[in-house]
């Protein structure tokens, strides 16, 4: 697809037919729904001695913000797990904040168990499934998000509650006025970098065509660019389908720089993700002297100076919206996750024959009613960002896709009463 191409409204509806770029559009919507919905929930104290954030994907990310923007603040140590076991330290002084979208991820589920055996306070988050489950019939706080896209795409209505219930507990200052500042921003961003904006004119549109065809090396600075970092990391993954190198500033200088060597290896373009506020007072040097020593002329986003979570969103926004335009730009679907789907089948399929080889068995943690693929089964073509498994083979729908998710829709956290 060419520079043309992205400016022509019918082409890009053409190339994007599950409307993730309405999704990222939507995310201000989405950010303001997901503060009004965490604000209902009965997410409350003591303080943690620990937080522990359990999620993948899409979804883990979610930690990782939370990991961000405890930093700085927190007393208690944040960690943000990626697998299946937690570490030897989870015991009853710990917040177990679980973060699952379809609420069935096997690896998700796994670490709920553990912790649940050694005593930690859950808080779950997701859209139903086993998590959705478990978190009712133990009477652990529940918000139930809105389902019907992709996990990815719910960035927004994901990290609201983990945040807010890192908050409830006393571990984040007062998030309100940050949440709506994050949604502010995400408009405005979504106003400089959304699809009418022509490619001259939009600094997404501009990075994706010359990330077209390169191997993107992303490197963050401060605790909100790392995040960041990895959050292009991975919407590149999953929206154009392509291998991308993340890192962060200043370990990079120590290692990764090795990767950009000019005249080696393949085509590589740098990407710096900046959050100023939060970085040394030597990292702008440092990266001055690594664009001298490889004569590099890096894609550069700066977060702004505003509050953290504006600052994170200025910097995921950029990433949401080129990624979906380097899918586009490579002539892939940026909604369809094809492989993640077939892998999380087989490993479905595994699971129910080792835990019920005969007929009858019960079914394992996360396999049973709802298919645990793309967003938990809970997937509503035209919902934004959201196509079914398989949907490479299924009917796609009308033009213009659905109504970004979030927007006016969240759902109530379950059988809780208001915080107060
Ligand atoms: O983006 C995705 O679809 C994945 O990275 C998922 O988020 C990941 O597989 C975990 O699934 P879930 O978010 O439903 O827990």
């Amino acid at each position: 697809m060419t520079q043309a191409d992205l400016d022509d409204p019918a082409a890009l509806a053409a190339a994007d037919p599950w409307g993730m770029l309405a999704a990222v559009a939507g995310a201000g919507a989405q950010a303001r729904a997901a503060g009004a919905l965490a604000e209902q929930a009965a997410l409350v104290g003591p303080m943690p001695d620990t937080v522990v954030v359990a999620g993948m994907g899409g979804s883990g990310v979610a930690g990782d913000a939370l990991a961000a923007l405890a930093f700085a603040e927190s007393t208690a140590p944040v960690v943000t797990v990626k697998g299946d076991r937690l570490p030897a330290f989870v015991g009853p002084g710990t917040l177990l904040v679980a973060v699952s979208y379809s609420g069935n991820t096997d690896e998700t589920l796994s670490a709920v168990e553990q912790g649940l055996k050694a005593g930690a306070r859950l808080v779950a988050v997701a859209s139903g499934g086993r998590l959705a489950e478990l978190a009712k019939d133990r009477s652990a706080p529940l918000v139930l998000v809105e389902g019907g896209s992709q996990p990815r795409a719910a960035f927004w209505s994901l990290v609201v509650p983990v945040l807010s219930a890192a908050e409830a507990a006393g571990v984040l200052r007062p998030l309100r006025s940050q949440v709506a500042a994050a949604a502010d921003a995400l408009d405005a961003d979504a106003a400089e970098l959304g699809p009418a904006v022509p490619t001259a004119a939009n600094p997404a549109k501009q990075a994706a065509l010359r990330l077209a065809g390169k191997l993107p090396v992303v490197w963050g600075t401060g605790q909100l660019g790392v995040v960041a970092a990895t959050r292009f990391r991975t919407q590149c993954n999953e929206n154009a389908k392509v291998s991308v190198v993340s890192a962060a500033v200043p370990e990079a200088d120590h290692n990764d720089v090795m990767g950009l060597e000019p005249g080696l290896g393949p085509g590589r373009e740098l990407v710096l993700l900046r959050d100023p506020p939060g970085e040394h007072q030597r990292d702008g040097l440092r990266l001055a002297a690594v664009r001298e020593a490889l004569g590099a002329d890096p894609i550069v986003r700066q977060s702004g100076d505003a509050v953290p979570l504006a600052r994170l969103a200025r910097l995921v926004a950029f990433a949401d919206f080129t990624s979906t335009y380097l899918g586009i730009a490579r002539g892939v679907d940026p909604s369809t996750i094809a492989t993640i789907d077939r892998v999380k089948a087989a490993l479905a399929a595994g699971a129910r024959e080792v835990n019920s080889p005969g007929a009858g068995g019960a079914p394992p943690p996360g396999a049973g009613g709802a298919p645990r693929l793309g967003a938990g089964g809970a997937v509503r073509p035209g919902a934004g960002g959201g196509p079914p498994p398989g949907a490479g083979t299924a009917v796609r729908p009308g033009a213009g896709g659905g109504p970004p998710p979030g927007a006016g829709e969240a759902r109530r956290g379950e059988g809780l009463g208001a915080r107060p």
